[in-house]
C-alpha cells in the first residue's frame, strides 16, 4: 500500500525521506509529501503525482530540517489530490498513515460536531484531530506519545502511523495495528519506515514493531511500549538482505510476496464494510435503488471475468436477482440486449482494461446503471461508471492476478448480501451466519497459505507435465478456470479449466497417466458428484490431485496427492481453494525457471482493444 519513512539525526532529513520514498515507488503510488521540522515549526510540502513532481514542489519551497516525515499514498479513501496527500497537519500535529481506519465516518462525525474542520476526504487526517484534541486536552502534563495512545483506543482499523509535534523538535512517535513498521537504528540517528527497502541504505539494523504497539524515537534511541503502556525491550536485528529481496519482504517474487498478503488484503477490504450488529454490510457512497433492478450483467476479462462467474452464483443465490455474465471483449460487438433496468457490474483490477472500459460505454448508452468493481482508485472505470466498489488489496506488482482476484470475491459476497438484504431475498439469520463466516476468513486464507511447502513437492513432481486438467462444479468450475489460466500465464504449460460434469462430453479423451488433474472437491452439495468424476480419472490412470476440506478422512484413497482447506459455508469456498491453485502455478513456474513476475506476452493492464 502507502509508503512511510521517517527520520530524527543531525542530518537534513528532507533528501533522506525524498530517497527512502523513492526506494518505495515500485509498489506504485499517486502523491507524496513530507513534513519537516523547521525552525520552531513543521512545514508540510505535498502534492498529487510523482515525486518528480515533490521534488519540483520543494525547490520552490525549500525545507530544512533534522526531523522529519515523508509519505507516498496509494489512495483509499478519497481521491488522489493534493489535498488528500500525506502528510495531514492539525495545529501543530503532524500525521502519514498506512492502512484503513473502520469507523472513520463515525469518528469524522463526531469530530465535526465538537468543532473540527477537516480539509481533506481522508480517514487519515482523523488521526490528526484525534491526537491533537489528546495534546490541547492536557497541555503540558501529557507526552505526545500519551496522546496517541490516548487516540488510537478509539480508533478501530489497520495502522502504521508516524506523528511528529512542533512543540518538540526532539522526537517522535510511530504505531502499529496490522500494517508494517520497522524502526532503522542509526549512531546519534535513528528511522522508521514501511519497509526496510526505504532506509536499508541507511542502516541494516532494524526492529520491528509488533501489533498494537507505539515507538517513541528520539536521536539517542528507541522506546517501545504497548497500547497500555508497558514497556517492551526488543534488540535490533542486522539484515542482511540485499535491496531487491528486501522490496520483496525476502520473497523471491513479488507474485509469491502478494499469494501471502492476500489475508490482510481480504482483511482491509472487509474493513468497515461488515456492520455485525446490523447484520448487514455497510458500502460507502454506493446507494442501489434496487427495486428498480430486474437483471445483473457482470462484464469483465480475464481473472476478473472468473470472479464475475463466482458473482453470478453469490448474487443470483443470495439476492435471487437474475445474472448474466459476459466477456467484456464480446459483450459490445453482439448488440447486446440491455434495458434500463439493467444494473452492470463491470470488475477490473486495474480499471483501465480497454475491453472492459467499451463494454460500460455500450450498457450506459443503453441505459443500464453501472457499478464498478476495482482496485485503483479513480481509476477510468470507476470513473465512467454511477458506483464505484473498491476493493483493497494494495497495489498488484506481479503481472499475474492472485491478491486482487481474491479481494474482488469478497466485494462480490458484501455487494450480493447488500443487495440480498436490500430485496429481502436474504434472511437475517443467513446474513448473520455469512457475515460471521466472512469475518473468519482472513485466518482460514492464512492457513491455506501456510501449505505453501507441500505445493512446492507437489510442483515438483508434476511440473515436468506437458499439460493440466481442473475440474470443478458449482462455484468451483470459475476456480477450475482460474488455476488453469494461472498455471498458463506463468508456467506457459498448457491447462484446462472444465466443467467437472462435462468432462465425459470430451477431454476425458485426454486423460492418462501422464495427465495431472486438479479437482475441486470442497465438501457441499456437489461433493458426491465431483467425487464420481475423479473417480472416473483414477480409473483411467490421471494423477488426481485434491483439493477437499479439512475432516474429510476418504479423499486421500482416490487421489495421489490431496490439499486440505478449513471449512467454511459454500459461498465463500472459492475463496479457499484458489490459493493452492496460485502456489501451484507458481512453484510449477518457479520449477521451471520463468520470469513470473513479467510473463512473456503479458501486461498488467491491457489499454487495447
Ligand atoms: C490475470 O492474472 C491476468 N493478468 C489478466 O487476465 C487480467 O485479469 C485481465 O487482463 C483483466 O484485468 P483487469 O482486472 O485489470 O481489468
Amino acid at each position: 500500500m502507502c509508503g512511510i519513512v521517517g527520520y530524527i539525526g543531525d542530518r537534513e532529513a528532507t533528501p533522506i525521506l525524498v530517497n527512502g520514498l523513492r526506494l518505495l515507488e515500485y509498489r506504485g503510488y499517486d502523491s507524496a509529501g513530507v513534513s519537516v521540522w523547521d525552525k520552531g515549526e513543521s512545514r508540510v510540502v505535498r502534492c498529487r503525482g510523482k515525486l518528480s513532481a515533490l521534488e519540483e514542489l520543494l525547490k520552490e519551497q525549500p525545507t530544512s530540517g533534522k526531523l522529519g516525515i515523508g509519505h507516498t499514498r496509494w489512495a483509499t479513501h478519497g481521491r488522489p489530490s493534493d489535498e488528500n496527500a500525506h502528510p495531514h497537519k492539525v495545529d501543530g500535529i503532524s500525521v502519514v498513515h498506512n492502512g484503513i481506519i473502520e469507523n472513520h465516518l463515525a469518528l469524522r462525525q463526531k469530530l465535526i460536531d465538537e468543532g473540527a474542520k477537516f480539509t481533506s476526504e481522508t480517514d487519515t487526517e482523523i488521526f490528526a484531530h484525534l491526537i491533537h484534541r489528546e495534546v490541547e486536552k492536557h497541555k503540558q502534563s501529557a507526552s505526545l506519545t500519551e496522546a496517541v495512545r490516548a487516540a488510537l483506543k478509539l480508533v478501530h482499523g489497520t495502522y502504521a502511523i508516524v506523528v511528529m509535534n512542533d512543540s518538540d523538535p526532539n522526537s517522535f512517535v510511530a504505531a502499529k495495528n496490522a500494517s508494517p513498521l520497522v524502526v532503522g537504528v542509526g549512531e546519534g540517528e535513528n528511522y522508521v519506515a514501511s519497509d526496510i527497502t526505504a532506509i536499508l541504505n541507511e542502516t541494516r539494523r532494524m526492529i520491528f514493531i509488533d501489533e498494537g504497539e507505539i515507538v517513541t524515537i528520539t536521536r539517542e534511541g528507541v522506546t517501545i511500549s504497548d497500547f497500555d503502556g508497558k514497556e517492551i525491550n526488543r534488540e535490533a536485528k542486522t539484515i542482511t538482505w540485499s535491496a531487491t529481496q528486501a522490496e520483496k519482504a525476502g520473497y523471491r517474487h513479488f507474485m509469491l510476496k502478494e499469494i501471502h498478503e492476500q489475508p490482510r488484503a481480504v482483511a482491509d477490504t472487509l474493513a468497515g464494510r461488515v456492520d455485525l450488529e446490523h447484520d448487514n454490510v455497510v458500502l460507502d457512497g454506493i446507494d442501489i435503488d434496487t427495486k428498480n433492478i430486474q437483471r445483473v450483467i457482470m462484464l469483465a476479462c480475464g481473472t476478473s471475468y472468473h470472479a464475475a462467474l463466482v458473482g453470478k452464483f453469490l448474487l443470483e443465490g443470495m439476492a435471487r436477482i437474475p445474472t448474466e455474465v459476459d466477456l467484456a471483449s464480446e459483450f459490445r460487438y453482439r448488440d447486446p440486449i440491455v434495458r434500463k433496468t439493467d444494473l452492470v457490474v463491470a470488475i477490473s483490477q486495474s480499471g483501465e482494461t480497454a475491453d472492459t472500459m467499451a463494454a460500460i460505454r455500450e450498457a450506459k448508452d443503453k441505459g443500464a446503471t453501472i457499478l464498478a468493481i476495482s482496485n485503483v482508485l479513480d481509476s477510468s472505470i470507476p470513473r465512467l461508471s454511477h458506483h464505484a466498489f473498491y476493493t483493497h488489496a494494495g497495489p498488484e506488482i506481479g503481472v499475474a492476478s492472485t491478491k486482487a482476484f481474491t479481494t474482488q470475491l469478497i466485494a462480490l459476497v458484501l455487494l450480493a448480501i447488500y443487495l440480498g438484504r436490500r430485496t429481502d431475498a436474504l434472511s437475517v439469520p443467513r446474513a448473520r451466519e455469512l457475515l460471521a463466516e466472512l469475518v473468519a476468513i482472513p485466518n482460514k486464507m492464512a492457513d491455506v497459505v501456510a501449505q505453501a511447502a507441500q505445493l512446492q513437492v507437489m510442483a515438483r513432481r508434476y511440473g515436468t507435465a506437458k499439460g493440466f486438467l481442473f475440474l470443478g462444479r458449482g462455484n468451483q468450475f470459475p476456480i477450475a478456470l482460474e488455476g488453469a489460466l494461472k498455471l498458463k500465464e506463468i508456467s506457459y504449460i498448457h491447462a484446462e479449466g472444465y466443467a467437472a460434469g462435462e468432462m465425459k462430453h470430451g477431454p476425458i479423451a485426454l486423460i492418462d497417466a501422464n495427465l495431472p488433474v486438479v479437482v475441486l472437491v470442497p465438501e457441499g452439495p456437489n461433493y458426491e458428484k465431483v467425487v464420481s468424476n475423479l473417480a472416473e480419472v483414477r480409473a483411467r490412470e490421471g494423477k488426481v490431485l485434491a483439493i477437499a476440506t479439512l475432516g474429510d478422512a476418504d479423499i486421500g484413497k482416490d487421489a495421489d496427492d490431496v490439499v486440505m482447506i478449513p471449512k467454511t459455508v459454500p459461498e465463500l469456498q472459492p475463496i479457499l481453494t484458489t490459493l493452492p491453485l496460485q502456489l501451484l502455478a507458481y512453484h510449477v513456474a518457479d520449477f521451471k525457471g520463468t520470469d513470473i513476475d513479467q510473463p512473456r506476452n503479458l501486461a498488467k493492464s491491457v489499454t487495447v482493444e
